[in-house]
């Protein structure tokens, strides 16, 4: 299947943006381990939330959904049982990644999987702390899924993390919670901060600072009610379109503000973008209100250290960059080359497809903009975030652009096309 998408003569409206991804897993996972039935209220229903369930269901976790809310009977001081077969995790590295960290300090044997993105993505740098506290992992070709985990007695580490990724610090606080003695992390602790919030709301104790994170082991987690705020990423590709298409507009509700994943917002304001946030709630995450208005862009330099709180949103940003005026810098995004595709390969690629220039390096890439924009068959790897970032660049171009295996927005945004027509309309 392709979709078509031509120049948009008008972008206005208020949608309804789908759960948090990142809160989405987290509000499964801590639901599955800790002691009673808590219930989620608006899970995101994209495949890779569906993925996590389908573990924790083959793990024998019972998962229920009645209209908003998803309800799961978590295992408390009971184990997981056995799982039949291989577990698959789809094309979600989130569910992989914290999964591995879930069966490390498990009484059982499990082998975790995915698709021809997911098996390609590196795992090492999960396993190798969670060896570090005792658990067996068998990796193939020693960093990549299929791998099997033999979970047992874990020790809490003093560790240092190399790579700002949330993956690996949720990973690690999962092991960590059945751990004998207090697991202490350092480094680069500063990515998406959900776990370290959601983890008081289920009744850990845990302490984070701006330089560690320590956790006790032994800890039960108490069953709770969460409700998922609206996924910032999603919310990110109307941001942007709202800012470029002349006189656009966008007002957007229950919005997840965490300051951890808003650095495209910043971003966006410290190129010129009209942005107003107001928050509505703050616990146990920040929630509010953003506004847009169409504005003219400047290209800006990003800051390294605010890579982690956008890294999601880059392909869109690069997009966006195309049509600001000056030069757009991005440096220290190398992680982007470990998605679910090579996002640097893949903005580029298609930037220069609808005839646009862009100078990649191995971590980042620089644009001069503005641009002209024609639109092109764009190839998205099937990628969720490029196949909505070129959407968006769709809509500034002249003549139709098709975006190849469309259906890939199923994984954090299944109905995607269908808000983009009538925002457009
Ligand atoms: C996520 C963390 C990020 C992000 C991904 C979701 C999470 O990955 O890119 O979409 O929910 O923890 P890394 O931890 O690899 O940076």
């Amino acid at each position: 299947m392709i979709h078509g998408i031509s120049r948009a003569k008008k972008f206005n409206g208020s949608p309804k943006i789908p759960g948090d991804k990142s809160i989405s897993h987290r509000g499964l996972i801590l639901g599955a381990l800790a002691k009673g039935t808590s219930e989620v209220i608006d899970l995101l229903e994209g495949e890779d939330v569906q993925s996590t369930a389908r573990c924790l269901r083959a793990l024998g976790v019972k998962i229920t959904k009645k209209e908003r809310s998803t309800f799961i009977e978590g295992i408390g001081e009971r184990g997981f049982q056995q799982a039949d077969g291989v577990l698959d995790c789809g094309n979600s590295g989130t569910t992989m990644r914290v999964m591995m960290g879930v069966l490390a300090g498990r009484p059982i044997k499990a082998t975790l999987t995915g698709d021809a993105s997911l098996t390609q993505r590196p795992m090492k740098r999960v396993s190798e702390p969670l060896k570090l506290m005792g658990a067996t992992f068998e990796l193939s070709r020693e960093n990549y899924a299929p791998l099997t985990v033999r979970g047992g007695p874990l020790h809490a580490i003093d560790y240092s993390l190399k790579i700002a990724s949330a993956q690996i610090k949720t990973a690690i606080l999962m092991a960590a919670l059945c751990a004998e003695g207090t697991t202490r992390l350092t480094g680069e602790i500063g990515s998406r901060d959900h776990t370290e919030r959601l983890l008081p709301y289920f009744g850990a104790e845990i302490r984070a600072t701006e330089s560690e994170i320590s956790l006790k082991g032994g800890q039960i987690l108490t069953a709770n009610r969460l409700r998922v705020p609206s996924d910032p990423s999603t919310a990110a590709f109307w941001i942007g379109a709202a800012s470029l298409i002349p006189g656009g507009t966008l007002e957007l509700e229950n919005i997840s503000l965490n300051p951890t994943r808003i650095g495209f917002i910043r971003a966006l304001i410290s190129m010129g973008a009209k942005i107003e946030t107001e928050l509505t709630q703050t616990n146990p995450e920040p929630v509010g209100k953003v506004f847009v208005q169409n504005s003219a862009l400047k290209g800006i330099r990003i800051p390294e250290q605010e890579v982690p709180s956008l890294i999601d949103e880059l392909p869109l940003l690069a997009v966006l960059a195309t049509q600001a005026e000056g030069t757009t810098e991005v440096h220290g995004a190398e992680e982007l080359r470990v998605k679910e595709s090579d996002r640097l390969e893949a903005i580029a690629l298609n930037i220069r497809a609808m005839g646009g220039s862009i100078e990649l390096f191995q971590d980042g890439f620089k644009i001069v903009g503005p641009q002209k924009l024609t639109g092109a068959a764009i190839q998205t790897f099937h990628d969720h975030r490029i196949a909505m970032a070129f959407s968006i660049a769709a809509l500034v171009a002249d003549q139709e652009t098709t975006i190849d295996h469309p259906e890939c927005v199923a994984i954090s945004y299944p109905t995607f096309f269908e808000t983009l027509k009538d925002l457009t309309q």
